[in-house]
């Protein structure tokens, strides 16, 4: 069954993948189009009204669009990924959980290893429902616990405790409330996680990461950037947890916060063993329509952060309206499967009334799988947590992720896939 989940992930990850540049129109070929694209219309024209030709035809030409126009080309899955267990504890949390440090090697000589947090909840009346997540600054930085490794890549200089790009010390434990790992466990969900810079440290170069190792499209502009490799590396926390009986294969939750949040959606959209999408505040490249006019443009974000995204992208960034799909194509991805877009009254960086938008242009999909109260067409007020499978939440405050959000979110998967 596992081998089999894997093969199905790895086959839509690389047929999907696009082939040669020729099959796809340059972006000044493509129609220009101000209002979003039809999810249910195929690049030709051809209307989908099945679900068959949804999963045959639709999804798989919108997996093709969005790596060969924005993210670039995902490699195939790893076939020689090996886990190797460096601690374990199930004493942790005062008996409450058991904490693992798995190290993950990719099976190809030189390749980065990435290192593994994961809590579990002890309390094992069934298997437990899992939050898959990266990180932004290292495991030792989710919980003050001398016995977790710095992790010894580059950090950005922006969290306390960085020296010379590399963490110390007095990183130990900075981000405790921005993942309450204690808190999550009590709500019964357990915790996998890794720190983003071991898939690929968040800066414009390709050398290092895992950008070397694995091969993605052979036509320059389509090569992956940094979202598609943190994405392709959120799927390798999957594989970790498909071997794990300790988990409810069919509650795996994709999580993560802003950039990592558009990484995390991306991951749900191209891995059908992803059972539920968290993207916390993810904004323009994530959850946000590119075609927006608020917060974050598409030029900007490729200008600030030229390695997110493929070259392609960038000759959308006077012409969005180009743009073959549109975000809410990518939620449509994760169709039947919740989505719950996360979102801050003070972030409007990240555009929260564009992304209610995505939602609303994405239900069509979901009500054509058979889903009639998907979701509201009124964004829910502030504070209170919309609970249709495709879910809303906006509070008041700022862009982080809090130990309240962590709450809301427990409670958005305790109200899809039951309380653990
Ligand atoms: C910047 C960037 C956003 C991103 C955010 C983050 O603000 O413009 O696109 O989501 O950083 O990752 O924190």
């Amino acid at each position: 069954m596992r081998t089999l989940r894997l093969l199905i992930a790895v086959t839509i990850c690389w047929f999907a993948a696009p082939t040669f540049a020729a099959d796809y129109p340059a972006p000044e070929k493509l129609a220009a189009q101000a209002a979003l694209p039809d999810p249910l219309t195929m690049l030709d024209g051809t209307k989908v009204t099945t679900v068959e030709a949804w999963q045959q035809q639709r999804a798989p030409e919108l997996r093709r669009l969005f790596q060969h126009y924005m993210y670039g080309m995902l490699p195939a899955a790893p076939t020689n990924v090996t886990f190797d267990v460096t601690r374990e504890e199930s004493n942790y949390f005062g008996g409450k959980a058991t904490l693992r440090l798995v190290t993950v090697s990719l099976g190809v000589d030189g390749a980065p290893k990435l290192h593994l947090l994961e809590v579990t909840p002890n309390r094992k009346t069934s298997p437990a429902p899992v939050f898959v997540g990266l990180n932004f600054a290292g495991n030792h930085t989710l919980l003050n616990d001398p016995k977790i490794p710095l992790s010894t890549v580059w950090i950005p200089k922006r969290y306390a405790g960085t020296v010379n790009d590399k963490a110390t010390e007095a990183s130990r434990g900075i981000l405790v409330d921005a993942w309450s790992l204690e808190q999550t466990i009590d709500r019964g969900y357990g915790v996998v996680t890794c720190y983003c810079g071991d898939v690929d440290p968040d800066f414009p170069d390709f050398s290092d990461g895992v950008h070397p190792h694995f091969k993605s499209s052979d036509d320059p502009n389509a090569k992956w950037g940094t979202i598609a490799a943190w994405a392709w590396g959120l799927m390798r926390l999957v594989d970790y947890v498909e071997t794990r009986d300790v988990y409810d294969h069919k509650k795996i939750i994709a999580f993560g916060h802003s950039r990592l949040g558009k990484t995390a959606l991306v991951a749900a959209a191209f891995d059908p063993r992803i059972d539920m999408a968290i993207p916390n505040q993810a904004g323009c490249g994530g959850t946000a329509p590119s075609r927006g006019t608020v917060g974050e443009s598409v030029e900007r974000i490729n200008t600030s952060f030229p390695h997110w995204f493929c070259d392609n992208f960038k000759q959308f960034n006077q012409a969005t309206d180009r743009l073959p799909f549109d975000q809410h194509c990518l939620v449509a991805l994760c169709a039947p499967r919740p989505v719950l877009l996360a979102n801050a009254v003070e972030d409007q960086w990240a555009n929260p009334d564009g992304q209610f938008e995505m939602l609303v242009a994405a239900s069509p999909v979901y009500k054509l799988f058979g889903d009639s109260g998907t979701i509201a067409s009124d964004k829910p007020p502030v504070g209170k947590l919309l609970t249709h499978k495709l879910g809303y939440h906006i509070r008041a405050g700022k862009h982080s992720t809090t130990p309240d959000d962590w709450r809301m979110y427990c409670d958005f998967a305790d109200s899809q896939f039951g309380k653990p």
